[in-house]
């Protein structure tokens, strides 16, 4: 199966058969990478709902909502929506304000896609879970990394008979984790929970469930390094760079196979090392291969005004949406952006936040 997605994108006012939407939260990400992504999808935007009216109205307006309503249980009561978007913050305790808010759209009737993270915490996972399942309804969070074309494009060459199972793997990514004595404190965790869900969304795609953890920490910036078993039998790396540059590229995510590898660095770039032989050591005279063993770069144009170059595509933001739009017009189960996906990564925050340094723990 193939899940690098090649599809001819519709836009939004050339579907037959619309979604009635509506949406939470009208913050600058909504803004600048959500609201612009409904553009393609088949949703038809009834209402926006923020606790500022005045941002509500202007979204409102320049997305192309009906209505605007600054309490979201008037909104749902009026609009009947069919899918709810959240895309908030954080409650002053440091909870996830999406979490209350898709039990509660659950509640009255509508599939919820939300924003990472789903939650703070696993046992609300499982809540959310319950009453999903209790509704009849999916909750889909935005995991918008399993959606990079690069990264599923590495999901397909895993298990090819050219690539081998996966192996092991790296993914390096920058953020700090706080002190062990401030770990028990949600807001001090705030950015760490915000940000684990992208490079753990991109392991759990990837790698499967994790069996096996232990880390290491650098204490001026909270660098990390953790080591990683999956039930698979894979191993991997989780390289946390705090520190580094404020002009780095971000990212960069290594998969090795049987006698091949490759590499997505920034993002857009991916480099594969196809199956080839060492040249014969201390004699060959040219590092070239053949060409059919040769590394395949793939790399996007930036001149024409194509979408796949366009950061709402390369980014994930609008396949993430299609992803659940599609299922839900096409009556099938989502296979992305899971509760239990979510469920995975909170397992790895609350490691983080219950483990010292040093630790090997069975997840
Ligand atoms: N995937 C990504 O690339 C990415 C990037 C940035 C942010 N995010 C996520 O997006 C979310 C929003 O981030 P942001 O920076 O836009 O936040 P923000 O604080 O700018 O926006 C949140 C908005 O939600 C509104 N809100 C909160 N509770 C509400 C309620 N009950 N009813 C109505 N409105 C309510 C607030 O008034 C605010 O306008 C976060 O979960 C963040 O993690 C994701």
């Amino acid at each position: 199966m193939s899940h690098h997605t090649q599809r001819e994108i519709r836009y939004n006012f050339e579907y037959e058969r619309r979604i009635k939407a509506c949406f939470i939260g009208a913050g600058g990400h909504a803004f600048r990478n959500v609201y612009p992504a409904l553009r393609y999808a088949p949703v038809e935007l009834l209402g926006v709902c923020d606790l500022d009216i005045g941002r509500a109205a202007k979204f409102a307006k320049l997305f192309g909502a009906e209505r605007a309503y600054s309490d979201h249980r008037e909104m749902f009561e009026k609009e009947k929506p069919d899918l709810v978007f959240l895309v908030t913050a954080y409650h002053p305790d440091g909870r996830v304000q999406a979490t209350d808010l898709a039990l509660e759209a659950l509640a009255a009737g509508a599939h919820v896609w939300m924003e990472k993270p789903t939650a703070a915490s696993l046992v609300e996972i499982e809540q959310l879970h319950a009453a999903s399942a209790a509704a009849g309804r999916m909750v889909m969070t935005g995991l918008k990394k399993t959606f990079f074309p690069t990264i599923e494009k590495l999901k397909d060459l895993m298990g090819s008979p050219q690539f081998g199972p996966l192996t092991s793997i790296n993914v390096r990514y920058p953020q700090s984790l706080p002190a062990f004595s401030d770990r028990a404190d949600l807001v001090k965790m705030q950015s760490f929970l915000d940000h684990i869900y992208h490079p753990g969304a991109i392991l759990h795609y990837l790698g499967g469930s994790i069996e096996r953890v232990s880390y290491e920490r650098e204490e001026t910036t909270g660098a990390t390094v953790t080591n990683m078993r999956f039930r698979s039998g894979a191993i991997g790396t989780l390289h946390f760079t705090a520190g580094q540059s404020g002009a780095s590229i971000f990212e960069r995510v290594e998969i090795i196979g049987q006698g091949a590898n490759a590499i997505v660095e920034n993002g857009t770039s991916l480099t594969y090392f196809r199956k080839a032989d060492l040249p014969a050591y201390g004699r060959a005279a040219s590092f070239l291969q053949p060409d059919e063993n040769a590394a395949l770069l793939f790399e996007p144009e930036h001149s024409l005004g194509q979408l796949y170059n366009n950061n709402l595509f390369y980014l994930g933001y609008v396949p993430e949406i299609l992803h659940l739009t599609d299922a839900i017009l096409e009556e099938k189960a989502i296979t992305k952006g899971t509760l239990e996906t979510a469920g995975e990564i909170m397992k790895l925050f609350e490691f983080y936040r219950r483990t010292d340094a040093g630790v090997t723990i069975t997840l």
